[in-house]
């Protein structure tokens, strides 16, 4: 029996051909595993009307992690257009199946490093090298939301926040509401992630990136929780930055910061620009991880425009596999990827087009692979 059993979720579009590209790598690398595929996706919406069957729940659940592609989704209205005629009138509804399997997985912990890798032409500076710690299952995420608002929802509100009179003017069907909500256990495990990781790799800073001073009670349990959870390290010296400025600062002095921490939706955005700043949707690799077990991704969708032409960059799904290895003890073997991929980024001569390449997808996994 292999040591690892590995579910895999190619999905949508380029999703396949970036999977494909990361399975060369791991082959060639011959980890110890059983790769075992399954659906996932717009297709599974369309003909059975759901986007993560059954089938897959129950194969993420024989497996130790999963390596994940990319789906393609669409907006309510749209998504129910496209089912199949006899599911159109079933009362179907469209959840994001990623969405799903963190909650369902409890994988709390989304990682994404942006690393400005030597050789990489996309490089806002040389000397960044910072990860996100996005907390990855509640917050504005959580799914609880109104539109029009309930009566009971509105006169409970209008009872216990004064802060409503200003909306007394407004009809309840004028009116939608999504909540963040942040529990106290959330808020203290993804900083301890987050220290437990700079205490482990050796990182000098936490940053804690929220909106305490205008977000009172959500930001503020995060910052009160985070600042306890600090005292624990000494060695390692917390940050506090408000969302805003702190995107700012990462155009400014990107190379000043190391470990960020924060909620779901801040995570998004300030992720997004991180990884924007080290090459981009072509390198951004991502970890969804729990206590047992994980999901790991490339941040890019399934990129419709490109899907069939294996023209997008491998690279973001082959730092995913790394840190599907890392995640798994696989330490050596994920190096081994990270030097490779380096090597081949120096030598300039195997790239894909938002390198300015003309490459293939496969090409360059081949190319990234042969350096292994
Ligand atoms: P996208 O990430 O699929 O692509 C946007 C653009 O980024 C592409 O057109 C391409 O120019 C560039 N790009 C993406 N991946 C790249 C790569 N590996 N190498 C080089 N360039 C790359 O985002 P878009 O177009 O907003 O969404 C397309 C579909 O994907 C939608 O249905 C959306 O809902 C879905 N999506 C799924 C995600 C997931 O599965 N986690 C995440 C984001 C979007
Ligand atoms: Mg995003």
């Amino acid at each position: 029996m292999a040591k690892y059993k590995i579910a895999v979720l190619p999905g949508d579009g380029v999703g396949k051909e970036v999977v494909e590209a990361a399975k060369i790598v791991l082959d060639a690398l011959k980890l110890d595993a059983e790769y075992i595929y399954g659906d996932i996706g717009w297709e599974f919406w369309k003909h059975e009307g759901n986007a993560l069957p059954e089938r897959t729940i129950q194969l993420l659940k024989e497996t130790d992690c999963c390596l994940f592609g990319a789906i393609t989704s669409m907006p309510k209205e749209e998504a129910v257009a496209e089912l199949d005629k006899e599911l159109q009138d079933k009362g179907l509804i469209y959840f994001s199946p990623i969405v799903k399997m963190r909650q369902m997985f409890d994988l709390y912990v989304n990682l994404r490093p942006c690393k400005a890798y030597p050789g990489n032409p996309l490089n806002y500076r040389e000397d960044i090298d910072i990860v996100v710690f996005r907390e990855n299952t509640e917050d504005l995420y959580s799914g609880v939301e109104f539109h029009p608002v309930p009566d009971e929802v509105r006169q409970a509100l209008d009872k216990h926040s004064p802060a409503m009179k200003k909306f007394a003017g407004a009809a309840s069907s004028d009116m939608a509401i999504s909540l963040r909500i942040i529990t106290r256990k959330s808020a203290q495990r993804i900083t301890r992630a987050a220290f437990e990781y700079a205490k482990k790799t050796g990182r000098k800073s936490v940053t804690l990136v929220e909106k305490p001073n205008v977000i009172r009670e959500t930001s503020g349990l995060m910052l009160r929780e985070a600042r306890k959870i600090a005292k624990e390290y000494p060695g390692i010296a917390f940050w506090e930055a408000n969302i805003d400025a702190m995107c700012m600062w990462l155009v400014k002095n990107p190379q000043d910061y190391s470990v960020l921490c924060t909620s779901n939706m801040f995570g998004d955005i300030v992720s997004d620009l991180a990884g924007q700043l080290v090459g981009g949707l072509g390198f951004a690799a991502s970890a969804n991880t729990g206590d047992k077990y994980g999901v790991f991704e490339p941040v890019h969708g399934s990129a419709p425009k490109y899907t069939g032409m294996y023209k997008v960059n491998p690279i973001a799904t082959i730092f995913t596999s790394k840190l599907m290895l890392d995640w798994l003890g696989e330490t050596e073997k994920a190096t081994r990827i990270e030097q490779a991929v380096i090597k081949v980024l120096q030598e300039g001569k195997v790239r894909t087009y938002d390198l300015g390449g003309k490459a293939t997808t496969l090409e360059v996994a081949e190319a990234i692979a042969e350096k292994l």
